[in-house]
C-alpha cells in the first residue's frame, strides 16, 4: 500500500544524500577497506566528540552495545540489573543474555523510568541500572546518578533512541559507565543496515569492549580473552560519517515537527500528547519517536491507515506479558495501561509541512466523528 504519509523516510533520506553516500560507498569498495578500517576509527572519534565522552567503540548493534557493556563489567549469574519493561525488548534481553536477572520497574507519565521505584527495587544483589532514554527523551539523570552513587551501582545508559538528547545540557551517553547507541535505520542517526556503539570515559572499559567485539584479539596473533564478533562494518561507518554532519539539523527539524503536532493536536481531549519541545526545560528531546496516548487507539490506527497515514503500535502487549520470556511475575499496572494506549505517528526530518498537517487533520476528523 502506498501511504500519503509513510512511517519512515529511508528512501527520501538517501535521495537527499545520494551523491555523498554513493561517493563514500565507491571509495570504500574500491579501496577494499571493509573491516575495522579508518572509517570506523573516524566515526568513533566523531561520535565521542558529539556525545562528549573520551571514547566511543563502534559495534554491530545497540543490542550488543548493552550486552557487551554488561560483559565488560563482569555482571552475570546471581546479579540483578534494574530496567523498565516499557522499552524495546533489547534492554531486557541483554541482561538475560549476560546471565543476570532483570528487575523491571514502572515508568512515569513521560514514559521514562520512575526513579522512586528504582530505589525501592534495589537489593543486595543489584549491580547495575539500565535507564532507557525512550523516544529520544533523557531520563532524569541527576536523580539516577545520585541513586547509583548512594548504592554504588553501575549505570549503563540505553541511549539507543536518543543520540543528541540532553539532560541539563549534558548529552545522554555521557552520564553512565557506558552509553549504548543503535544505528538501526529508523534511528535519529541510522545505518543502511544494522549498527551500534558504546560511549564511555573509561579507557579500561573502551579497551575491554574493543577486545570483546573482535573475539578477544589484541593483535592478529594475540588473543586476550573469549569474545564475540560484534564489529561495525567499515562501509556502514563511512556512511554514518556522511550522515553525522547532518544530525544537528535533523534534530532541529524533528523538534519543529513535534511542535507542530503538539499545537495541532492540543485541543483534542481524547489524546494525551508527548511533552512539548521547550527550550527552558531540563530535557532537550530529539524526538526519535512522536508518541501519543489515545482513546480508542486501535480504531484510530485503522482509521489513519485507511486515510493514508502509516502509524505504529509497537508494543500492544507489554514485554513482561510476552509468552516465553518468564517475566509474568512483574506487576506494572501503568506500563500495562500504556500498552493499550500508545501509538507512534510518522516522525522524520523529511516529512513535509503538508504531511504533518494532513496527519493532524486526520486525527481531528477521527475524534470529531
Ligand atoms: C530502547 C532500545 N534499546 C535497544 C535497542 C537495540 O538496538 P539494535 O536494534 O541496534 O540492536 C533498540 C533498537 O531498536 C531500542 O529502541
Amino acid at each position: 500500500m502506498k501511504y500519503k504519509v509513510p512511517f519512515v523516510g529511508y528512501k527520501l533520506q538517501y535521495q537527499n544524500l545520494k551523491n555523498e553516500i554513493d561517493e563514500a560507498i565507491k571509495r570504500v569498495l574500491s579501496q577494499g577497506d571493509l573491516i575495522l578500517r579508518e572509517d570506523v576509527e573516524n566515526f568513533e572519534k566523531k561520535l565521542a566528540d558529539f556525545v562528549g565522552t573520551e571514547y566511543a567503540v563502534a559495534l554491530n548493534s545497540g543490542t550488543d552495545a548493552l550486552f557487551l557493556s554488561l560483559k565488560a563489567t563482569g555482571i552475570g549469574k546471581g546479579d540483578e540489573v534494574i530496567t523498565v519493561s516499557h522499552s524495546f525488548i533489547a534492554s531486557i534481553a541483554a541482561i538475560v543474555q549476560s546471565g543476570a536477572t532483570p528487575i523491571l520497574v514502572e515508568v512515569e507519565e513521560d514514559f521514562l523510568m520512575d526513579m522512586d521505584k528504582v530505589e525501592e527495587a534495589i537489593t543486595p544483589k543489584t549491580k547495575a541500572i539500565i535507564p532507557v532514554h525512550l523516544n529520544g527523551r533523557a531520563c532524569d539523570m541527576e536523580k539516577l546518578m545520585a541513586i547509583s552513587e548512594r548504592h554504588n551501582l553501575i549505570v549503563i545508559e540505553d541511549a539507543a533512541q536518543a543520540l543528541g538528547a540532553k539532560f541539563n545540557e549534558k548529552k545522554v551517553g555521557s552520564f553512565g559507565l557506558t552509553g549504548c547507541f543503535s544505528f538501526y535505520p529508523a534511528k535519529v542517526l541510522g545505518c543502511f543496515g544494522d549498527g551500534g556503539a558504546i560511549t564511555t570515559n573509561s579507557l579500561e572499559i573502551a579497551e575491554k569492549i574493543r577486545l570483546l567485539r573482535d573475539h578477544g584479539q589484541k593483535t592478529k596473533t594475540e588473543i586476550i580473552c573469549y569474545g564475540w564478533n560484534s564489529r561495525l562494518d567499515n562501509l556502514q561507518a563511512a556512511m554514518l560519517n556522511v550522515k553525522l554532519k547532518y544530525l544537528p539539523e535533523w534534530i532541529k527539524r524533528r523538534r519543529e515537527i513535534a511542535k507542530i503536532y503538539n499545537e495541532g493536536l492540543a485541543e483534542i481531549q481524547k489524546i494525551k500528547l508527548s511533552p512539548s519541545p521547550d527550550s527552558n526545560s531540563e530535557h532537550f528531546d530529539v524526538f526519535q519517536n512522536y508518541v501519543l496516548r489515545a482513546e480508542k487507539r486501535d480504531k484510530l490506527f485503522k482509521y489513519l491507515k485507511e486515510n493514508g497515514v502509516e502509524t505504529l503500535i509497537k508494543d500492544p502487549v507489554p514485554n513482561h506479558w510476552q509468552k516465553g520470556l518468564g517475566l509474568f511475575h512483574f506487576k506494572l499496572p501503568y506500563t500495562e495501561q500504556l500498552a493499550k494506549e500508545v501509538i507512534s505517528l510518522p516522525m522524520y526530518p523529511e516529512l513535509t509541512e503538508e504531511q504533518v498537517k494532513y496527519t493532524i487533520n486526520s486525527i481531528r476528523n477521527f475524534y470529531s466523528n
